[in-house]
């Protein structure tokens, strides 16, 4: 029986012993280096981004190429700015847009209107274009009272994301390219909206 217990209590102790040391220093911290048997893949020669590379860097010697320009930080100003998302603050679309209108500006938007828009919606905005003829139907006329009355920000919005069977150009049109077409399909609505008096008399006299 003596000798049963003295086999028991050393067991016991080295059981104690062997639990432990493996699982007993658990969730401890500690800044020395962990003890490595097998090393696996924890350690690979590796650049930081952005810092310079005294080994197979780059030949300016950077570990990394730079942003390209015009890169946007997620959740900058820009982001949310009336300039990039047509919306005021508290979400609703903004009027009058945030560009300054100018005959560049229109011209530019003249050149992306003909290779984006014009194909579905016409050259004049009549939702006549070339695709109609092949089946795309109920393509929006951009001379119908409700998309002249319709805020800046809201075809913005249009071109940028789409809407119902239009798909989005945001991809084709940077925020400047969108603002600038917006100014041409403007001055397409306004080269209907014009009042026989608007016309210089010396030009009126010559029309029948
Ligand atoms: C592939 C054909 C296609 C192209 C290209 C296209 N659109 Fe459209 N667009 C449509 C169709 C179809 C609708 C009608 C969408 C609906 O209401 O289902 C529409 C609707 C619209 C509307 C009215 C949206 C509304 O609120 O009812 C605007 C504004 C508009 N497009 C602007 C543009 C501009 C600007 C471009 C060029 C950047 C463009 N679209 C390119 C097919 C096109």
């Amino acid at each position: 029986m003596r000798k049963f217990l003295a086999y028991f209590l050393t067991f016991w102790a080295l059981a104690v012993v062997a639990v432990v040391g493996v699982a007993g220093l658990r969730g401890s911290t500690s800044r020395k280096p962990p003890l490595e048997f097998f090393s696996d893949m924890d350690h690979q020669p590796k650049l930081r981004p952005q810092t310079t590379a005294k080994f197979a860097g780059f030949a300016d010697g950077m570990s990394s190429r730079l942003p390209v320009p015009g890169t946007v930080a997620r959740g900058s100003a820009f982001e949310a700015s009336e300039f990039n998302t047509g919306k005021k603050a508290d979400g609703s679309f903004v009027d009058a847009m945030p560009v300054p209108v100018n005959a560049a500006l229109v011209a530019r938007g003249r050149e992306r209107f003909a290779i984006y828009c014009a194909p579905c919606h016409g050259a004049a905005g009549d939702g006549n274009g070339v695709t109609t003829k092949f089946g795309m139907a109920a393509v929006a006329k951009f001379h119908d009272e409700r998309i002249i009355k319709m805020g800046d920000g809201e075809i913005y919005n249009t071109i940028a994301n789409g809407k119902n069977l239009m798909l989005p150009y945001g991809d084709k049109l940077d925020p400047q390219d969108r603002w600038a077409v917006v100014a041409y399909v403007r001055a397409l609505q306004l080269s209907r909206l014009g009042k026989k008096e608007e016309i210089p008399d010396a030009v009126r006299a010559t029309l029948k």
